[in-house]
């Protein structure tokens, strides 16, 4: 059993809702658990520049409720360098933080891994991204809001191409990844989704014409995951356009309204268990490693494991879209 005084947190990359019940979760277990807490703020840069303050369990209540992370977040690109992660560490001694939890996706990750390794320094960090593509969890916290948001605006976008009889292409964030873009389309009863794991095997919007989008109705829904192999859903109305004239194509680019609202039931569930096992993993004295959720089960997957772009979609899935669109 390892012991630690005080530990640092920080949220880190883009925001996803539940980053907040995780924050929550992570400062009163480990308070529970006889240590200090310190927020940093605006992720690896504020652990560069010094920009924390002492967490008590009042500075977390009334949050788990909120969309966004009260601990701001940041793209750090000096992390990225040596310089920088020497700074970031200086700061850790001064402030007396023993060990440190990060949140956020494959590059707060990345991070947390290089920075664990070169000063042999306690990380644990939990998965929080909308884009559900870190390997060795079943999802990541934000990634079923942003899924619920996604499925409520496909729903109005379909009142209106019903109404005129319109195909829509509706880009979905998930940088390189199709799981919001696939799931959002069984969730939403869309017509197909484009998708980059697949892009190289095959032209899927041909595929998508040839099996019959249009020919049994007349309004059509398809989600594209945003990634330049797609083309996105500019990319792929641009192509419809010249392709088959005959259609009438807009185009919805869903955005950053993705990754804002108040958590789901099961984001604020995940996030609490998950940032309570980020304490019990550093007391385990586990380190460098992710918390992620199997079959229900809490798991530990090392960074170097989470990070490697590994995660794959459930093909299975396309089958089911495609039979149930019809
Ligand atoms: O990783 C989360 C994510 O929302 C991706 O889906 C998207 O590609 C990216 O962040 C957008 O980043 P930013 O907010 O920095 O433009």
């Amino acid at each position: 059993m390892s012991t630690f005084k005080c530990i640092g947190i920080l949220t880190s990359g883009g925001d996803a809702p539940g980053m907040n019940a995780a924050i929550r979760a992570v400062t009163r277990s480990a308070i529970y658990n006889g240590m200090k807490v310190k927020g940093i703020y605006r992720g690896y840069k504020g652990l560069i520049t010094g920009e924390i303050e002492d967490f008590k369990t009042q500075n977390v209540s009334n949050i788990i409720q909120r969309g966004g992370t009260i601990l701001k977040t940041a793209r750090c690109l000096e992390f990225k360098t040596q310089e920088g992660r020497k700074q970031a560490h200086e700061t850790l001694q001064k402030e007396e933080i023993d060990a440190l939890v990060t949140i956020g996706g494959d590059g707060t990750l990345t991070g947390a891994r290089i920075f664990a390794q070169e000063f042999n320094f306690p990380v644990v960090g939990l998965p929080g991204t909308i884009d559900n593509d870190l390997f060795g969890t079943d999802v990541t916290i934000g990634y079923d809001t942003a899924l619920n948001t996604i499925m409520e605006c496909v729903d109005k976008i379909r009142d209106t191409a019903s109404s005129h009889d319109r195909i829509f292409f509706i880009e979905v964030m998930g940088r390189d990844a199709g799981f919001l873009a696939l799931n959002g389309a069984l969730a939403s009863g869309a017509e197909a989704a484009i998708i980059p794991e697949i892009s190289k095997e095959k032209d899927q919007l041909s595929d998508m014409i040839e099996f019959g989008l249009r020919s049994s109705k007349n309004s059509s829904i398809v989600l594209v995951a945003e990634s330049e192999v797609t083309g996105g859903a500019m990319g792929v109305a641009e192509r419809v356009k010249k392709e088959y004239p005959n259609f009438d194509v807009r185009v919805t680019i869903l955005g950053h309204l993705q990754r804002g609202g108040s958590p789901s039931a099961q984001d604020r569930i995940m996030a609490t268990r998950m940032g309570v096992a980020a304490i019990d993993a550093l007391l385990e004295d586990q380190r460098n490693v992710m918390i992620g959720i199997q079959n229900e089960q809490i798991v530990y997957v090392p960074f170097s494991k989470a990070i490697r772009n590994e995660k794959s979609i459930n093909r299975d899935l396309l089958n089911i879209l495609r039979i149930s669109s019809i």
